[in-house]
């Protein structure tokens, strides 16, 4: 099996401990190689986002040098959360899991480093006072809106999700609805699908979200719809999200927010 930290050390110039010494402004760490950290990567390697270096840390070490690989960007790979905060990045972004960003949140803030959270699921039981955590609006949008209008007082918001079968883990042939119930719950249940469910309830709280996903084989494009109504008029807002090809359950949407809100953070 290979070993990160020798690979890291065959490509790389400089030693995560001589790396400790050096605080590049623009250094970016990334937890989580797969369809919304290649892109991330991407956008870096684009000049999209203005990062001077990129750290990348995955639990499944092939996925942090197969990203590296693709890159002439400088990227060097943490064998754990400890070796990729010890390179003293500006900015974390978190893309891996609901499970991960529980286990390391403490460890990030501790770090004193903003973090950019993409499974804003796990956000709903954690402390997110402090502001160095960032959400993206991932495959939605409008959150402006929603949390200007949650200020003045909101009756009622609801979730409509549209996702193929595919996108939800599931094989029924008919159009079906697979849950009904409340933000929470659904991104407890579908953690890898339903991050949207989480990114509305914490925009709107302490306003309930109710939620309703249907799993329909004719749908193509990961499809949220948010109805609100509020105390002084009504939204209407619709997405309509190309799948990631790599990854079915999450939308291209998400990848590009998680750019746009990196390039905003990195430039405070
Ligand atoms: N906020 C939103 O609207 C939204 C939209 C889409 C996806 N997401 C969420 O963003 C996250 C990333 O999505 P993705 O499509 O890139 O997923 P992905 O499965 O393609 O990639 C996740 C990567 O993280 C790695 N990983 C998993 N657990 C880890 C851990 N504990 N430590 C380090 N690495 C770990 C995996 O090995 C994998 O390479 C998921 O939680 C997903 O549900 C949120």
């Amino acid at each position: 099996m290979l070993r990160v930290g020798k690979l890291a050390k065959a490509k790389s110039t400089s030693s995560p401990n001589t790396k400790k010494a050096i605080t590049l402004s623009k250094r970016v760490g990334l937890i989580g190689c797969g369809a919304i950290g290649t892109v991330l990567a991407e956008a870096i390697e684009r000049k999209l986002v203005a990062c001077d270096e990129l750290v990348v840390f995955d639990v499944n070490v092939a996925k942090a040098e197969k990203l590296r690989t693709s890159l002439k960007f400088p990227v060097e790979i943490a064998e754990s959360l400890e070796e990729l905060l010890a390179y003293k990045p500006k900015v974390v972004v978190e893309a891996a899991s609901q499970q991960a960003l529980k286990e390391y949140y403490d460890q990030i803030l501790a770090a004193d480093v903003d973090l950019i959270v993409m499974s804003t699921g796990a956000l709903l039981a954690l402390d997110t006072s402090s502001c160095r955590v960032h959400f993206s609006s991932g495959a939605i949008g409008g959150l402006d809106a929603l949390s200007s209008a949650a200020l003045a007082g909101i009756d009622e918001v609801t979730l409509t999700s549209r996702k193929n079968p595919k996108a939800l883990g599931k094989n029924n042939t008919q159009k079906c609805i697979i849950y009904e119930g409340y933000a929470e719950e659904a991104a407890k249940l579908f953690p890898r699908e339903m991050n949207v469910a989480a990114t509305l309830a914490l925009t709107v709280k302490p306003t309930k979200v109710r939620v309703c996903v249907f799993s329909d084989p004719a749908v193509k494009r990961n499809t949220h719809e948010i109805q609100m109504k509020w105390r002084f008029g009504e939204m209407l807002l619709r997405f309509a999200n190309d799948p990631h090809p790599d990854n079915p359950h999450t939308s291209a949407l998400a990848a590009w927010s998680a750019i746009k809100l990196l390039q905003s953070v990195l430039e405070k």
